[in-house]
């Protein structure tokens, strides 16, 4: 699956943990899908999931892994179109002169395989699903050899290993069910849901703006050739396209407002200990649902902190300050005794993990 910073991959198992101790939730909201992984892990469940993301590569995931149905998807059409796509002659264009001449993201023999790809792509796909399918195939290759952190705000001064990969298309792994992809702003969505049974929200929680960290992501699949700047190569936009999650004097409102207009039964909710809202503050904001109840899970931070910290030109200039987080769940629910329930094993293994954490040696 993509890099991608803020993705809930390691703590799947406790999310659906939670979820499945909830009775009759049948019906899911992701509204901050990213990389579509909890609305994947959610589906499998058996669950209706309504994926949602303002990015247009997350939309892409969402058609691919949320919306279509791998029981009614022609595989074998998918296969041959990969195959040939795999085959078209690399063709140098917008996506090489960018992000391979003037920036170094990828090698140019890659980009120009890419470019190549992504212009037959409009060409071949006969529908929005084909075409979903197809591009997450693209990024997912592309991401495997790229020359990045997972961040696309710089890229490494000596090409990575990867990125001497050739370019590899392969059949993204698609799920049985039903499901929704949608790409709205998650407070105007979460006015108009009103048959769903529990949203999990997984907001931006601090300045790290996602439309300028993945703005390669958004290139490729809008495919618009915008006006860059900076060493990054940034899409121009990315001066205007701000969230206001990622404004510290913003996000209390826009949660608030958030929660507020959600009508599910439940809400689940994602933050963690870097971000502009602290435990009480989110506490406080969601107690207006019903009863409120929290787990923290340690958790390794990106690959890019793991790395160090380096400038657009790859060299290391700062000091990562830590390599573990931590990530909290917070349920909230009108029933008091289905959020405790739900959130009991969980908390008991944090406590116990905590307890080890502090614990004194006996004396001997
Ligand atoms: C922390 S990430 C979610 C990560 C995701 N849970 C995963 O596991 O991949 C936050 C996401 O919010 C999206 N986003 C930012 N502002 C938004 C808004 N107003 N409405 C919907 N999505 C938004 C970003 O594009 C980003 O993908």
């Amino acid at each position: 699956m993509i890099k991608y910073i803020g993705s809930k991959r390691a703590i799947l198992p406790q999310i659906i943990a939670i979820v499945r101790r909830i009775p009759d939730v049948h019906r899911v909201c992701d509204l901050f899908a990213g990389t579509t992984r909890v609305a994947q892990a959610l589906k499998i469940q058996g669950l209706f999931v309504v994926s949602n993301d303002l990015a247009s590569y997350s939309e892409v995931f969402s058609r691919t892994y949320i919306q279509a149905d791998a029981r009614t998807v022609d595989r074998k059409r998918i296969a041959e179109l990969l195959a040939y796509l795999q085959r078209v002659s690399p063709h140098p264009g917008y996506f090489t002169h960018t992000f391979c001449e003037e920036a170094r993201y990828f090698q140019p023999h890659n980009g120009a395989k890419i470019d190549a790809i992504r212009q037959a792509i409009d060409s071949v796909a006969t529908n929005g699903e084909e075409k979903s399918i197809l591009l997450t195939s693209l990024l997912l290759a592309a991401d495997r050899v790229d020359s990045t952190t997972g961040l696309q705000m710089a890229y490494l001064k000596e090409w990575a290993p990867r990125s001497y990969q050739p370019l590899e298309l392969r059949m993204p792994h698609l799920l049985p069910g039903e499901g929704l992809a949608l790409r709205r702003d998650a407070n105007l969505l979460a006015k108009e849901l009103d048959d769903i049974d529990l949203a999990y929200i997984d907001p931006p929680y601090n300045q790290h703006s996602y439309f300028s960290n993945y703005h390669i992501w958004e290139t490729l699949v809008r495919n618009d050739s915008p006006e860059t700047y900076g060493v990054a190569q940034k899409r121009v936009d990315c001066r205007v396209n701000k969230s206001p999650y990622n404004l510290k004097s913003e996000i209390r409102a826009v949660f608030q407002d958030l929660v507020s207009s959600l009508r599910a039964k439940y809400l689940l909710i994602s933050f963690n200990n870097e971000g502009f809202l602290d435990i009480d503050d989110i506490e406080g904001i969601l107690s207006e649902v019903g009863y409120v109840a929290y787990v923290g899970i340690d958790f390794k931070r990106y690959v890019g902190a793991q790395i160090g910290i380096f400038n657009p030109y790859g060299e290391k200039v700062g000091k990562v300050s830590h390599l573990r987080n931590r990530e909290y769940l917070f349920l909230a629910g009108r029933d008091r005794q289905i959020v405790e329930e739900a959130m009991r094993p969980l908390r008991l293994a944090d406590s116990l993990q905590q307890a080890d954490l502090f614990s004194v040696e006996p004396a001997s």
